[in-house]
């Protein structure tokens, strides 16, 4: 296993639509645990793959926060959203994409998904609470869109010139 580096934004390839996995082969099953490594160690809940460079349609997450219960690391291939709750939920949001930077950001409270697993078997399951908005944060990486996309123009051009300087700085070393 090891940690990839983890684009900031902007950057054109957080825009853009990632294409489905055709097979799952060990190049995948390699890449899924090289993210949940880059994950756990940011350390964050939720990674996709564009996010390292790769424009394919996995993400991992890990939502578990209570002290002393065991991690629970997963891996979703080709995620769609079968069912969204009418009852809304708002979470400040940020993203290992947009370093320190959070806003809140309203979605449907519970979401069904259906996906592949590493096994290359489909999986289905409702999310509720921090795992449901983790899920759709992450399903919105594949389709290039980030959680700023869903602020007001004001405040997604603010988060994004301080991006720009964060990545400028960075740059100089
Ligand atoms: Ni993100």
């Amino acid at each position: 296993m090891s940690i990839r580096p983890i684009l900031i934004h902007p950057d054109p390839r957080l825009k853009k639509l990632c294409a489905p996995v055709g097979t799952v082969t060990s190049e995948i099953g390699k890449l899924a645990e090289d993210m949940l490594e880059t994950m756990y160690d940011a350390p964050g809940v939720g990674l996709a793959a564009p996010q390292v460079g790769v424009l394919t349609r996995l993400f991992v997450m890990d939502c578990v926060k209570e002290e002393g219960e065991p991690p629970r690391p997963m891996v979703l291939i080709n995620p769609e959203i079968v069912a969204t709750s009418e009852e809304k939920n708002t979470y400040e949001e940020g993203c290992l994409s947009i370093p320190e930077q959070y806003a809140e950001v309203t979605r449907p409270k519970r979401v069904t998904m259906r996906w592949l697993g590493l096994d290359g078997k489909v999986q289905e399951e409702e999310f509720d609470g921090l795992w449901a908005t983790c899920a759709q944060h992450e399903l919105d990486h594949l389709n290039g869109k980030l959680f700023i996309d869903h602020l007001g123009a004001i405040k997604r051009s603010m988060i994004t010139r301080k991006m720009v300087k964060l990545k400028r700085e960075k740059a100089r070393g």
